[in-house]
């Protein structure tokens, strides 16, 4: 039995000023195992990037967390600024919504990787590039000089995510954290980006806490799946027990809402490495 990559044992997390606080995370446990995709899903506001957030050290200035997460078997709760600095981006990369956040608008896209690369390790500029190119090359990025060379706004939504997914993957972090990292892209854009995630996930042995609020990408991407309602998990378990035999009323209730849409049961993933074997119509 190896132990999980990732354990976060009765994490709260609160919001304000003494007096005035507000609790946002009611004492969460779940794990991330090693290789494997899962998802935190659960309707907008219940708590899924602040959680996502916590666990790598970037909540607002603002919030307190509590509790107990165990990263590849060294506690980082109790880990000081710098310690979870380390931890982050390097073992721990994290991808948001909007790349362009995550990218320097002044600065080439070649500076940005080596920026991040050097943070962590001596590298030259030479290696670095060499680095960039073949990591543009596995997110499906063909003209890597010309990327390279340019700055943020002349990418498209698909491609900047892109691009930021290849920079957090540049340390070889052993966990990503993608908070609903295609919901501003458009529909195609969205499949390919995630099927490219999976496959160099998967493949590389790595692993994904992927949050969202889409069962469809639930039921086609991950493995195992974490509802969140109200700042509690209310269940976890394989995607496909909990797609076909729900524990909780909540649970049944975004399900419904989700088969409205065309989200089938049928032919769920099973664990297994290729994208193309989910059918969710
Ligand atoms: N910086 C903050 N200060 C106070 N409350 C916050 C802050 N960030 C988030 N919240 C509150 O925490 C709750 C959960 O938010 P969030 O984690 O963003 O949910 P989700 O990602 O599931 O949409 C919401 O009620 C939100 O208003
Ligand atoms: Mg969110």
């Amino acid at each position: 039995m190896t132990n999980p990559l990732l354990e976060i044992s009765d994490l709260s997390v609160e919001f304000g000023a003494h007096g005035q606080t507000r609790q946002i995370i009611n004492g969460i446990s779940f794990t991330v195992e090693r290789n494997e995709i899962i998802g935190l899903v659960g309707e907008s506001g219940s708590g899924k990037s602040t959680t996502a957030r916590s666990v790598i050290g970037l909540l607002p200035p603002t919030g307190r967390s509590f509790g107990r997460i165990v990263f590849d078997g060294n506690e980082i709760s109790m880990a000081s600024a710098k310690e979870i600095r380390s931890v982050r981006g390097r073992q721990i990369g994290f991808v948001a919504q909007n790349p362009f956040d995550a990218l320097n608008p002044i600065l080439t896209i070649e500076r940005q990787f080596f920026n991040v690369m050097r943070a962590h390790e001596k590298i030259s500029r030479k290696d670095s590039r060499a680095r960039a190119e073949e990591l543009l090359r596995s997110v499906g990025i063909n003209d890597t000089q010309r990327v390279l060379a340019g700055h943020a706004h002349e990418l498209s939504g698909g491609m900047a995510q892109r691009v930021v997914i290849a920079i957090a993957l540049s340390l070889d972090p052993k966990l990503l954290i993608a908070d609903e990292p295609t919901t501003a892209l458009d529909m195609t854009v969205q499949r390919r980006v995630l099927d490219l995630m999976r496959e160099i996930i998967l493949s590389t042995g790595r692993s994904m806490l992927l949050v969202t609020h889409d069962l469809t990408v639930v039921a086609t991407y991950c493995d195992r799946v974490a509802v969140m309602f109200r700042g509690d998990i209310l269940e976890v378990g394989d995607v496909q027990s909990v797609f076909t035999d729900p524990q909780h009323e909540y649970t049944r209730a975004l399900l419904n809402a989700a088969a409205g849409k065309g989200l089938t049961t049928d032919g769920l993933r099973e664990r297994g490495p290729s994208a193309e074997t989910a059918r969710v119509s």
